[in-house]
């Protein structure tokens, strides 16, 4: 089984890219053949700052690292250290009907948003979809917010083996249930661009500030509190036991205790939680040459497999 995902160096790792992708992704490493990447072709439909978007892509690859992504199990590399991807794109948007990337979501929410309406964000999707069929990948991990992406992907592979012949594999996504969209600060989903994240490698002071903003009611100290109200008990959740959840809950729903203290409590689970890959961390820093010495192997693995799907679809399609 070959497994493929990517995550975009648009700004730094938060809570919900680890429950949402990181996580499931390293826990698929051993089961298969990964293939994980910095989207930084991804990156430039939102960041215009060369030197930002190239320390974005090292510091997500560190931090992957950090998180437990295994260079000797996954391959780790740069989406742009495979450009071949940009010309499978370019083959994929030749048949890519107008209306199906009109449909899609996420193009509408960015311009809504305020990213620049531009050709690159419309045709987001036909990228991935390259980024996803030029592996010949079967799963990929996933949060929720990216499963329209992969039935596009389907969608494309489908009109592609129709007009040429069975050239493309079919992806599955996999999205984990309890992890699907992770809440932040404010109860929306969590995302770099919303600014209401936790970042994963925050320091004491920055974590602790960004949990005690979490948005709440005004409810008295003494009141019983609904634990979905906010984003604190599904965060908690996150980083517990199911024991120590239904106490959290049941502390809520009991009352005399105020928000202030639950957000401590998280805040402690939280710090506790990410201490061992904030350890590996350092030690990765400590070996300066280490991430690049893993992308430029990974990219040597990626191009592999993608030079040997692109002679098959160069061939099928006439060039
Ligand atoms: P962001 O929305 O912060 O820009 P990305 O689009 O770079 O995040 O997402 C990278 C990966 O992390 C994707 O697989 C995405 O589905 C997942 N992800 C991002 N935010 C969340 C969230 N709040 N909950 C679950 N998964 C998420
Ligand atoms: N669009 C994804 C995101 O914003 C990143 C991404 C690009 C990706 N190409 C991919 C994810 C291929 C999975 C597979 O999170």
């Amino acid at each position: 089984m070959r497994i493929l995902s990517g995550i975009q160096p648009s700004g730094v790792v938060h809570i919900g890219n680890y429950f949402g992708m990181m996580r499931p992704a390293i826990e698929l490493q051993a089961e298969g053949e990964a293939l994980y990447f910095i989207a930084d072709y991804h990156a430039l439909t939102s960041l215009r700052d060369p030197a930002a978007l190239r320390e974005n892509s090292r510091r997500v690859a560190l931090d992957f690292l950090a998180c437990g992504l295994d260079p000797k199990q996954a391959t780790l590399f740069l989406q742009s250290d495979v450009p071949q991807v940009t010309e499978l794109a370019w083959i994929l948007s030749t048949v890519a009907p107008m209306g199906l990337l009109e449909r899609a979501t996420s193009y509408k929410d960015k311009v809504a948003r305020g990213l620049p309406a531009s050709v690159g964000l419309f045709s987001y999707p036909v990228l991935m979809a390259a980024d996803i069929l030029i592996y010949d990948s079967d799963a990929v991990p996933v949060g929720r917010d990216q499963k329209q992406h992969v039935e596009i992907t389907r969608d494309l592979a489908i009109k592609i083996n129709e007009t040429y012949g069975e050239i493309l594999k079919l992806p599955e996504p996999r999205i984990h249930a309890q992890t699907e969209t992770v809440p932040g600060l404010d109860g929306q989903k969590m995302s770099k661009s919303y600014g209401n994240t936790i970042d994963i490698f925050a320091t004491d002071k920055e974590m602790r500030k960004r949990v005690m903003s979490i948005v709440t009611d005004s409810t008295p100290v003494e009141a019983p509190k609904d634990p979905d109200a906010s984003s604190i008990a599904q965060l908690y959740s996150l980083v517990s036991t199911a024991e120590e959840t239904a106490a959290l809950r049941a502390a809520f729903a009991q009352g005399g205790m105020g928000y202030g203290d639950f957000k401590k409590q998280l805040f402690e689970r939280l710090w506790e939680f990410f201490s061992p890959m904030r350890a590996r961390r350092e030690e990765i820093l400590a070996q300066p040459d280490y991430i690049d010495a893993v992308l430029k192997e990974g990219a040597e693995r990626a191009n592999t497999v993608a030079n040997k799907v692109m002679a098959r679809v160069r061939s099928a399609v006439g060039l």
